[in-house]
């Protein structure tokens, strides 16, 4: 009985871990891998929040340097975004394109990290969604979850861009 009860608690934890993970666990070198938004034209070629992720540190006043790049007329120009905690744990806000509220919704941070970003441009907002990884790629399964939490968000699957079929900048990562 006792045994069981061990693994009952086991089980509780592991499934806490997935649901919020650290944020301290996010540091360092991540890849933009799929985007999805309920507004397409953001994440589409010129998009404003085309943008393929870098690095993200943890700074020493819990606020995130979110390092990335977007192409701008046809130029890999390189960005840093400084987000800050708000008093909800975990929940962040930037500027950028409007006001920004995101928060992570699945992560193993080992392999990869998904936010979610809600933006309110002067009461026009969208959702956007964005699965990072530690490498170049993520496994199917990976996948396969974000499609279904951009689904469960009303999100539909034409607005399910593949970041890995297109220029992510990874030419200009290594500069700068
Ligand atoms: C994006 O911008 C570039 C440079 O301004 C332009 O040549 C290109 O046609 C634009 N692409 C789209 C899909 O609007």
């Amino acid at each position: 009985m006792k045994m069981l009860w061990l693994c009952v608690a086991l089980a509780l934890v592991g499934a806490q871990k997935e649901a919020a993970a650290d944020v301290s666990e996010i540091s360092g070198e991540w890849y933009s891998i799929l985007l999805s938004s309920d507004d397409r034209e953001k994440i589409e070629e010129n998009g404003s929040m085309r943008v393929f992720a870098r690095r993200i540190d943890v700074l020493e006043d819990s606020s995130l340097s979110v390092k990335f790049h977007a192409i701008v007329n046809g130029e890999c120009v390189a960005h840093e975004l400084v987000a800050d905690p708000t008093e909800e744990e975990g929940v962040y806000t930037v500027e950028y394109d409007g006001h920004n509220v995101f928060h992570i919704i699945d992560a193993d941070p080992d392999e990869y990290v998904i936010f979610y970003v809600k933006n309110d441009n002067n009461g026009e907002g969208y959702q956007l969604i964005h699965l990072l990884g530690r490498e170049p790629d993520v496994s199917s399964e990976i996948r396969e979850k974000f499609v279904q939490l951009s689904q469960e968000h009303g999100i539909v699957k034409e607005n399910i861009l593949d970041l890995t079929k297109t220029d992510r900048c990874l030419q200009a990562r290594d500069q700068a």
